[in-house]
């Protein structure tokens, strides 16, 4: 559910940044043009350089945009691959191989967790102690700001598995060889895509190490929700004295709903093993740390 909406909002932002990249590339080649036009100093009709203008503006946008779509929609090999190679340091071939045995040629409703075993052990998350960050309701708030800080919070999604997959709908079908993106049920219990993210949040829950962070979302009701993945999954797997402690960053946006005194907090710190420590704090200025990378980690909050 939680993947769900989120992931709507980030194609939103992703959709609102190509705008904005075509926008840029637009206003270049005008530029350019407009140049050339200067230097050759031979006066045209200015309809026809415009109509040209925006043919090529067209083209340029279709092309480029064109196979980007194409790659995210309809063909999560390639996606795999080409996300996973920017890792630089993994046998991509093999990984979507340990990938696709868990569900191909099964029935979608019937892949349970288990079935990524062998991709995790493919591909095992490495313990970067003091970096951990996990998220609840807050992912494309706490992307934002890993895309920038790497150096300070690394989120699954930062990790090879986790970033090929983001965003991806995935599923086999009895009797076929094939990856499908289309029909592909995400309400029956073991189905492909929910089963991975349990599977991946797990293992990377099971390394964490050192002071841990966790991002949370003041803009709910219940910040620490129990249906949620972090709940569920993540912070029973938090281990004493490997993990010293945990540290909530509460998002405070405009219309905040609550904070670090909401009640379902209490369950949280209850929830952790003994001898982790657990804090909270509500911080209304995450961006100021992304974009200023002169700040040092432990002063970001
Ligand atoms: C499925 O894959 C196997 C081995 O790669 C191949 O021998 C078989 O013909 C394939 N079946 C279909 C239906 O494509
Ligand atoms: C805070 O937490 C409790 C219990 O977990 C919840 O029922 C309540 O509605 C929460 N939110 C606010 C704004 O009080």
């Amino acid at each position: 559910m939680e993947q769900e909406q989120e992931q709507k909002q980030e194609q939103k932002q992703e959709q609102k940044q190509k705008q904005e990249q075509e926008q840029e590339q637009e206003q270049k080649q005008e530029l350019e043009l407009e140049l050339e036009q200067e230097q050759a100093e031979t006066p045209r009709p200015w309809k026809r350089i415009l109509s040209g203008i925006i043919v090529l503006s067209i083209v340029i946008i279709g092309a480029v945009l064109g196979p980007v779509l194409q790659t995210n929609e309809s063909d999560p090999k390639s996606t795999f691959l080409s996300r996973c190679k920017k890792f630089n340091q993994y046998d991509c071939q093999r990984l979507w191989g340990a990938f696709e045995q868990a569900y191909v040629n099964k029935d979608p409703c019937n892949v349970p967790v288990q079935a990524y075993d062998p991709l995790i052990a493919a591909a095992p998350f490495k313990p970067q102690c003091n970096k951990m960050m996990f998220w609840s309701k807050t992912k494309v708030v706490v992307h934002g700001f890993t895309e920038k800080r790497k150096d300070c919070f690394v989120t699954l999604e930062d990790t090879v598995l986790g970033y090929a997959l983001n965003g991806l709908t995935w599923c086999g079908k009895k009797g076929s060889n094939g990856t499908f993106t289309t029909a592909c049920p995400r309400n029956c219990e073991n189905n492909p895509v929910d089963s991975f993210w349990i599977r991946a949040s797990a293992a990377y829950a099971d390394v964490a190490c050192g002071d841990v962070t966790a991002m949370l979302s003041g803009s709910t009701i219940t910040p620490f929700d129990p249906t949620s993945t972090f709940a569920k999954v993540e912070v029973t797997r938090f281990k004493a004295p490997k993990v010293r402690s945990l540290n909530v960053v509460m998002v405070i946006q405009k219309n905040a709903k609550s904070n670090c005194k909401n009640a379902s907090l209490q369950k949280l710190k209850k929830a952790l093993h003994t001898g982790i420590t657990y804090s909270c704090k509500d911080v209304s200025r995450i961006q100021e740390c992304g974009s200023k990378p002169q700040i040092a980690c432990k002063t970001c909050w």
